[in-house]
């Protein structure tokens, strides 16, 4: 374990704001994360848990140890004849665990391909997409609180999943480490395709009984058309979480907007994409400085360059301000401010 001073984070988060750690450990093993949070070195040291970075912005220099979760592994751990259970380690890129799964034509994680970030990550707002959400699959996720290094499994009940939240992002927000992710993959299920445009992108290349590879190729096709590539372009998706509102306040704002789009939302809520509020605001392609609102998809903000994280936080503040003034709708960050 090395353990590294004053170090850089601009290559670790996808916004790629440059900001340091005071002191950065990459973890490869659960011994080692173990050895560090009873160590009587760092026992009582604040500490920051990051994946991928994917979802983060970074606002400062971070005087927390930062760790840096590295636990590799995928390992087949119980089969019936229909499912199969794979854990996974919380270091392994979620992407590799979907392609994991999509050649051995297991199915229930495909619409969640391309995502950015690690398999560790995956619960804390429960990643979705396309359809999909990790809670559909999920098993068990194992790891340590940081104040005190004990183990704990949690079930699926006990994460509170919900749309882009979970118990990690709520109560236990900063307080718990995920090490390894258990998802039970189905041999023979059926591909679920009615969402957005996956239906007529298979239509369009001929394919009229896809498999779980073709589903995942055709997730993947459309995200690359709509959303920016990390590497090319600094972001961290969408950086709002879609609203949801009642079906009278919906009434109201149709009265006001006619064309407003909805989905369906929890229980009897509707959901309004936050990109179609950003668009209707003026937002969409604006930039200011190195930051802006993305030409294609107005929720992603992106960094042209040198943006630092509060140049980034301010923009989407502005955003924020105008959807209260406009729509009286407060947008809530899905990225972790930091
Ligand atoms: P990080 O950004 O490193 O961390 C995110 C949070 O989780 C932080 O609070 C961190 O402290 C905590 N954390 C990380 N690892 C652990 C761990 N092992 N134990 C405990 N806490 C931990 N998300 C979606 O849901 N759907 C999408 O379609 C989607 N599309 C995206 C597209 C792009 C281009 C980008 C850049 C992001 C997208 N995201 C999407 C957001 C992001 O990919 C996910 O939230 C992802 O799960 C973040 O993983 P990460 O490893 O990068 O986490
Ligand atoms: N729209 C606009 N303007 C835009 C972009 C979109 O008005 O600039 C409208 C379109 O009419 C479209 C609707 O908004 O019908 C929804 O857009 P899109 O299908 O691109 O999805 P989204 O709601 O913006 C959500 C997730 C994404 C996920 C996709 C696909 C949230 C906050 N975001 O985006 O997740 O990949 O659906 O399922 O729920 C992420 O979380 O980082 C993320 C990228």
């Amino acid at each position: 374990m090395t353990i590294l001073k004053n170090h850089s984070l601009k290559s670790y988060n996808t916004f790629h704001v440059d900001a340091s750690a005071d002191e950065f450990i990459e973890i490869q093993h659960k011994d080692e994360l173990k050895e560090i949070l009873l160590s009587k070195e760092y026992r009582n040291k604040s500490k920051f848990i990051l994946g991928g970075g994917s979802n983060i912005l970074l606002t400062k220099n971070l005087t927390d140890l930062v760790l840096k979760i590295s636990i590799g592994g995928i390992e087949v751990i119980d089969e019936s004849s229909k499912h199969i259970n794979i854990r996974a380690g919380a270091g392994v890129v979620w992407h590799d665990l979907v392609l994991f799964s999509v050649e051995r034509n297991l199915g229930g994680i495909e619409n969640l391909s391309l995502i950015p970030g690690t398999v560790g990550a995956a619960p804390i707002q429960n990643i979705g997409a396309y359809g999909q959400e990790l809670s559909d699959t999920f098993v068990n996720l194992e790891g340590f609180y940081i104040e005190s290094g004990s183990y704990k499994i949690f079930d699926k009940q006990e994460c509170h999943f919900d749309y882009r939240n979970s118990i990690f992002k709520r109560e236990l927000k900063g307080k718990f480490v995920i090490t390894y992710v258990t998802i039970s993959l189905s041999k023979n299920s059926a591909v679920n395709i009615n969402y957005g445009s996956i239906k007529s992108e298979l239509k369009n290349l001929g394919i009229d009984a896809p498999t779980v590879k073709d589903v995942s190729n055709v997730i993947i096709k459309i995200r690359r058309s709509k959303l920016p590539d990390p590497g090319e372009l600094g972001n961290a998706g969408s950086f709002f979480k879609n609203p949801e509102v009642s079906v009278e306040r919906l009434a109201e704002l149709k009265d006001k907007c006619p064309d407003i789009i909805t989905f369906p939302g929890s229980s009897d809520k509707v959901k309004i994409p936050a990109a179609w509020l950003i668009e209707k605001c003026g937002w969409k392609g604006k930039r200011i400085g190195d930051t802006g609102s993305h030409s294609k998809q107005a929720l992603v903000i992106v960094n042209y360059g040198n943006a630092t994280g509060a140049e980034i936080l301010n923009f989407a503040s502005e955003i924020k301000k105008s959807v209260m003034d406009e729509f009286d709708i407060l947008l809530e960050e899905e990225v972790n401010i930091v």
